[in-house]
């Protein structure tokens, strides 16, 4: 199995060169990458990227070392996504650093552009199944985000954050 991953991480640093996959990353089947040309798209070591992960990055996309994506995530970066090391993303998670713009109602929404702000996951976060990171959130070092929850505000280091919108429920410490 090592050498099925190490061939697979081969190919995809071939059939990516842009990108850049750390030592021992473990890349699962259909991973989907789309990239701007001024994209940048890093993961550190031994990460693990379970199947069917769909990343489009037409910004910045910083990942540490030993984070674990479950299957079916998706990441969008048009500015900035940064994700600490040792993080544990659930499946089905989706974290966005943007919306459609829709301040008008007399243009299609999908004409308006977007409305951008960075995302900001800090170390040994651990992000439940089918959460949503909306634009401009920061989650501190430590915080567990609930299965289902929306994140639309920070959650501060080693918080337990449930729900829609996510709030925080008590502290780790
Ligand atoms: C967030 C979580 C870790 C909290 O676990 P816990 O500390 O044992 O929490 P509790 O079960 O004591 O719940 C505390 C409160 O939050 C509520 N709550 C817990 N998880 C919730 C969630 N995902 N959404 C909404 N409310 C939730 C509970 O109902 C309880 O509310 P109450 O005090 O009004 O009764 C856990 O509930 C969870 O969501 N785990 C994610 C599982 C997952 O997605 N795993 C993927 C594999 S990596």
């Amino acid at each position: 199995m090592a050498l099925v991953r190490r061939i697979r991480l081969l190919l995809l640093r071939i059939r990516y060169p842009k990108a850049a996959f750390g030592a021992r990353c473990d890349i699962r089947r259909r991973f989907s990458l789309e990239l701007g040309c001024s994209a940048v798209v890093q993961f550190g070591e031994r990460c693990v990227i379970d199947r069917d992960m769909t990343i489009e990055c037409m910004g910045t996309l910083v990942v540490g070392d030993r984070t674990i994506f479950g299957h079916h995530c998706t990441i969008a970066a048009r500015h900035s996504i940064t994700i600490g090391s040792d993080c544990l993303i659930a499946e089905m998670v989706s974290v966005r650093d943007h919306d459609h713009a829709f301040s008008r109602i007399d243009v299609a929404t999908r004409e308006q552009g977007f409305s951008v702000s960075s995302i900001q996951i800090g170390r040994n976060v651990w992000i439940g199944g089918k959460v949503s990171v909306l634009k401009g959130v920061t989650i501190g070092d430590g915080a567990i985000v609930g299965a289902n929850a929306v994140v639309t505000r920070n959650i501060p280091a080693n918080a337990v954050a449930v729900g829609v919108p996510a709030k925080v429920v008590r502290m780790r410490t």
